[in-house]
Parts: C-alpha cells; sequence; structure tokens
C-alpha cells in the first residue's frame, strides 16, 4: 500500500492500530450497554442511563470516525462480529458476577478508559506529524476518553473510590 496523503508510515501497522481500536469501542459499547441492563440497587437507574450515553458515543461517534479514516485507507470494517473480540486491543476487563456490585462494574468501566486511553496515545504518537489526519482522530477521541473516565470515576461510590485506589 502507498498512499500520498500519509508520509513515511508503516501503513500495515496503521490500519492495524486503527482495526484494534474500531474492535475496542464496540466492545466497550456492548459492556457499557449490558451494563446498563444488568446493575441493581442504589442509583442504579442514573447510572444506567450515564452508561447508555458513553455507549452510544463508543458507537456512534468513535466507531464511525474510525470506519470512515479506514475507508480513506481502502479498508472496509470486519465481516465477522467474532473478529471484533480477536482483533481487540482491550477486550474488556473481568465484570462483577454480582448486579448490585456496582462500583464493580464501573471500575471494570474505568479500566477499559484507561486501556482506550493508552491505545489513543500510541495512535497519537505513531502518526504524530505524518498522517495529520488520523492524529487529528486520535486526539479527538483520546480527549472523549479522559472525560470518560472521570465521569465513571465521579460515578463511584466513597467505597468504591477507596477500592479503586487500592487496587491502581
Ligand atoms: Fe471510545
Ligand atoms: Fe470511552
Amino acid at each position: 500500500m502507498s498512499l500520498e496523503f500519509v508520509e513515511k508510515i508503516d501503513l500495515k501497522k496503521l490500519v492495524d492500530m486503527l482495526l484494534a481500536a474500531y474492535a475496542d469501542e464496540w466492545i466497550a459499547s456492548y459492556y457499557y450497554t449490558l451494563t446498563a441492563y444488568t446493575i441493581k440497587g442504589q442509583n442504579s437507574e442514573e447510572i444506567s442511563e450515564h452508561f447508555l450515553e458513553e455507549a452510544e458515543e463508543e458507537w456512534k461517534k468513535h466507531a464511525r470516525m474510525i470506519a470512515d479514516r479506514l475507508q480513506d485507507l481502502g479498508i472496509d470494517p470486519p465481516r465477522e462480529f467474532s473478529k471484533l473480540w480477536e482483533i481487540s486491543g482491550c477486550k474488556y476487563p473481568e465484570i462483577p458476577s454480582d448486579p448490585y456490585d456496582i462500583d464493580g462494574w464501573i471500575i471494570a468501566a474505568v479500566k477499559a478508559e484507561e486501556c482506550a486511553i493508552k491505545a489513543y496515545r500510541e495512535l497519537f504518537s505513531y502518526t504524530h506529524g505524518k498522517d495529520p489526519v488520523t492524529e487529528e482522530l486520535a486526539e479527538d477521541i483520546l480527549r472523549d476518553e479522559v472525560r470518560h473516565r472521570t465521569a465513571l470515576l465521579n460515578l463511584l461510590s466513597s467505597e468504591g473510590a477507596k477500592r479503586i485506589q487500592g487496587k491502581s
């Protein structure tokens, strides 16, 4: 592959990074939706709403941006759903078996955001000064993922906040 608008970059590596991120967005979106439909107990309704909003931003905004960029590079998104899990860079952290352990579900989501933040930072560094279009995409999505992480942290109970500090 050689494209005039991308300089001095390994296109195969770039495409693989974009595909992994695309898969991560769908997987996060699925698990955030699952979280919204599963959690029970105090404040679960309000917290579910928040998870649904974030899920929507992952597939509607982020996956779309990445799919558009892949199309610029002549690549279609994977057709097999199972392929998404296979190529995902982050997969998804372990989720609690207890639907009442809302903090546990939030902590899994915080870890998912932290993995995404790391991946977009890498994408940003890799494309910096070489592929301004992808660089800008990475910067834009990175800003959203940092905001998601903060919002999720703010949903934790005081117990949950202690739990996550002990783990990090
Ligand atoms: Fe995202
Ligand atoms: Fe996110």
